[in-house]
């Protein structure tokens, strides 16, 4: 239907990033396939064509809708495959604290922390978390974000994480932001179980991970692994759970120390880790035997203050098909700002702009089982795609803290 057919034109990069239906690794992640003078035919809500302008104006029809770029950048939606969309309240309070010298580990033993954020959690509606989700979608598309992996785990009872699974539902439904839900009922041991860690631990998988497989709520289960929260052993019988009832597993791994979670992960064929800031060289080994993709989070370490990055480039070198991510959340990581986490791979974790890049869309989409249909801008794939005001790619990281999309396309849809 030539009704739909939109022409987008006078790109001075179009991105393309495309390739072979897989991850890019190594030098792969520098090749974005860029075209210069570029424009793209999009029919439907899918990309029919790109190429030069000299080789695609020529496609529209006497009805195609037409979109001047205005030379600038047009890339694909960014892919943010870690975030916790939906939560209750924030946690500026805690901020301050940290400011004043206090660590997040710190505040989160003496019960703040992701444990404050569940008790507001739990006190708010349903309707209420869709009305928050719903702003966040807000933020992460004004970035130039089209998909997020979206997280449970601020409800940490079943009725609580089930109205949190099917709020990111809704935010999916009511939005153009495509959500990818993740349940993380084995995010933090909740008040209640303080004291008997391996009664909560029945608890996630004997009730809650059937009731979200049953009503579908999920696509991949998740779990914060790390000293003083889910051991190894909890872990496993979690995300063995998980595996039988049909869910991919992601495994937040080595944030502050480095426990046999990778190892673990790599066992049971999860589909990420991630964090990965302490992670060892046998752990880097281990991930790339396994066919398992690191998720780094740079934004969490920035906002913790710590100096620790994952290291980004031994992974590169390893061949592994790094992805990056914003780990949106009210207390380590808030920001809804990929630019901000393509400037922070870029100057603390010393990855290129082409290598941030790649793993902010098309290899974070194959982390999420959804390779086939964005990440790029090839023919058959949505048209998720954004006008960046920029003239040449590498601003998106260069430029800092300011970033707005000029115009945001979801299904070649504008936003
Ligand atoms: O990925 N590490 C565990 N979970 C989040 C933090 C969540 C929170 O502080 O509320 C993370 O950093
Ligand atoms: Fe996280």
């Amino acid at each position: 239907m030539s009704q739909s057919s939109l022409l987008v034109t006078n790109c001075s990069q179009l991105v393309t990033l495309v390739g072979p239906a897989r991850p890019r690794i190594g030098p792969e992640m520098r090749e974005l396939h860029i075209i210069n003078d570029g424009a793209m035919l999009v029919k439907d809500g899918h990309i029919a064509e790109t190429g030069t302008r000299e080789q695609v104006e020529p496609l529209a029809e006497a009805d195609t809708h037409v979109v001047d770029a205005g030379r600038r950048v047009v890339m694909p939606g960014f892919v943010d495959a870690h975030t916790h969309l939906v939560f209750a309240s924030n946690r500026a309070d805690e901020f301050e604290m940290r400011c004043a010298g206090m660590t997040y580990q710190q505040i989160a033993e003496r019960g703040g922390g992701i444990r404050s954020t569940v008790r507001r959690t739990r006190e708010a509606t349903e309707d209420e978390l869709v009305t928050i989700g719903q702003k966040h979608a807000g933020w992460f598309l004004r970035g130039g974000t089209t998909t997020v992996e979206a997280k449970s785990g601020y409800g940490l009872t079943v009725e609580d994480e089930l109205k949190l699974l099917r709020a990111v539902r809704r935010v999916s439904e009511t939005t153009p932001l495509r959500c990818v839900p993740t349940f993380l009922g084995a995010h933090e041991i909740p008040d209640e179980y303080k004291s008997r860690p391996d009664d909560y631990v029945d608890l996630v998988v004997n009730e809650m991970i059937p009731a979200v497989a049953a009503g579908k709520l999920a696509e991949y289960c998740d779990i914060f692994c790390e000293a003083k929260v889910f051991s190894v052993a909890q872990a496993e019988r979690v995300l063995t759970a998980a595996k039988q009832h049909g869910l991919g597993l992601r495994v937040h791994a080595d944030q502050f120390t480095s426990s046999g979670a990778v190892e673990l992960a790599a066992k049971l064929g999860a589909r990420t880790v991630d964090h990965l800031e302490q992670t060892t060289p046998e752990s880097i080994a281990v991930m790339k035997r396994a066919g398992v993709q690191p998720v780094l989070l740079p934004g969490s370490v920035y906002a913790i203050g710590s100096q620790k990055y994952a290291p980004a480039r031994a992974m590169i070198e390893a061949g592994l098909p790094v992805v990056i991510a914003t780990d949106f959340n009210p207390g380590s990581s808030p920001t809804a700002s990929m630019t901000m986490i393509l400037s922070l791979a870029c100057t603390q974790m010393k990855m290129t702009p082409a290598e941030a890049i790649t793993a902010a869309t098309v290899n974070a989409a194959w982390s999420l089982n959804r390779g086939y249909r964005i990440g790029s801008l090839e023919a058959g794939k949505s048209a998720d795609f954004v006008i960046h005001d920029a003239g040449d790619y590498r601003e998106l990281a260069y430029y800092f803290g300011g970033h707005r999309a000029h115009a945001v396309f979801a299904a070649g849809m504008r936003v």
